[in-house]
């Protein structure tokens, strides 16, 4: 394959012509549809929910089906009962480089808490949530005292959110969006199921967004050829399905949106493991023209905004972006976070200042998501629920 660089290879995509022996055509054509035995499980099968587990561990396998940042899965339980349990930030799973601050990681607190709350309402359970249970929390005291303790409380009748079905099919959709442009009314619907509670939702239309596709562009380009922020997503890229069942974690050119013979393409002739060819300027441009191209793809950008940027904000900006991203998923839309330009390294300060020049003091964007739409489908992974368990 050396006839050819990486990026022009990807370019080709679907239209090359790319000659493939017939098991490597079926195992392309059988990876297109089909959820793959390494993927996410569904949370919520009936099956689980009926089974013998506890009641916490049942809250915690769905609380982990959660958005969280590159799908570190940074969380780690103390059990105290059959119906509660302690939640701390896994200090082994970290993004020191991108996150300098630890403030995704916090948003991920959120994001697992909120979805634990509202799955745990599908087997009738109401989650009883305290934040900080140990007291005043500076980012010192990341992975040694707990953000949250979970009393599970059963409950003869509850409320069940109608979000709270979209837990399962819940996901980031980094593919080309399809179709119209999101209104006001598309946004509105959204807003209303969502429903968040501690945070500002704000829409932007496609139309007023030339600027903003711009500036998120300019703040990838700024990661990509920014060296340690690279590097952090190729610790954390998992190449091929071994790698995927082996971890658990991570993200993936799957991930990313890119499936069918693209990903079979790229990850059978281009993405060979190791720090070179990551760093590659082919392999940076290709990622880049992919990134630009699904910018350019959305129809509507959304963002969740605090008056404080503290780690009780974090933490209550996470439950209201899972809200989102269910009420997205409900609303029959798809999501993708831009975390890029709201990042706190140095290489990212001017870019940042720039996009959040019109803020009041103490405002965060928390969160910066593109809108569309997507029939992609991809269950990114999770580690088994005993993994994240303090013994
Ligand atoms: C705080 C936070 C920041 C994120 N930032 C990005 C981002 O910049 N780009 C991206 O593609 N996904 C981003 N994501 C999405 C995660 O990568 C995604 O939730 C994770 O890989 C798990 O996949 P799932 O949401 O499909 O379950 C972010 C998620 C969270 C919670």
């Amino acid at each position: 394959m050396n006839f050819m660089t990486r990026k022009k290879f990807l370019k080709l995509g679907l239209a090359s012509g790319a000659v493939l022996t017939v098991p490597q055509f079926l195992q392309y054509c059988s990876s297109v549809e089909t959820r793959k035995y390494y993927e996410r499980k569904d949370p919520l099968d009936p099956t689980f929910l009926s089974g013998s587990e506890s009641p916490i561990l049942k809250a915690i396998r769905i609380g982990i089906s959660a958005p969280n940042p590159h799908n570190i899965q940074p969380w780690k339980f103390k059990i105290l009962s059959e119906d509660s349990a302690l939640l701390y930030v896994d200090d082994t799973r970290l993004l020191k480089e991108t996150d300098p601050p630890f403030r995704q990681v916090h948003i991920g607190q959120g994001t697992f808490l909120e979805v634990l709350s509202l799955g745990a309402s599908r087997f009738g359970y109401k989650a009883e949530i305290s934040l900080f249970p140990e007291g005043k929390y500076t980012t010192k005291d990341v992975g040694k005292k707990p953000i949250a303790k979970i009393i599970l409380k059963k409950q003869d009748a509850i409320l069940v959110e109608p979000i709270s079905l979209f837990i399962s099919e819940r996901a980031t959709k980094r593919s080309i969006y399809e179709g119209e442009d999101l209104t006001e009314q598309d946004f509105s619907a959204i807003r209303k199921d969502a429903n968040i509670r501690y945070s500002e939702l704000g829409f932007i239309p496609k139309s007023q967004s030339e600027t903003l596709r711009k500036q998120v562009v300019s703040a990838m380009n700024v990661e990509t050829y920014t060296y340690p922020k690279y590097e952090e997503s190729r610790i954390w890229f998992r190449y091929n399905d071994s790698e995927m069942e082996k971890f658990k974690d991570g993200i993936s050119m799957r991930g990313f949106g890119v499936s069918g013979l693209r990903n079979f393409v790229a990850r059978n002739f281009f993405l060979t493991p190791g720090k070179e060819i990551w760093h590659s300027d082919d392999n940076k441009k290709g990622g880049m023209d992919i990134f630009a191209s699904q910018v350019e793809s959305s129809k509507g950008f959304a963002f969740i905004k605090t008056s404080k940027n503290e780690p009780l904000d974090w933490v209550q900006a996470g439950r209201d972006y899972a809200r989102l991203h269910l009420s997205v998923t409900k609303n029959g839309f798809a999501l993708h976070p831009l975390s890029q330009i709201l990042q706190e390294f140095p290489e990212m300060k001017e870019l940042r200042t720039q996009f959040e020049s019109s803020l009041k003091p103490g405002e965060k964007i928390q969160m910066l998501v593109r809108l569309g739409r997507s029939d992609y489908r991809f269950f990114s992974p999770r580690r088994d629920v005993q993994d994240f368990i303090l013994r």
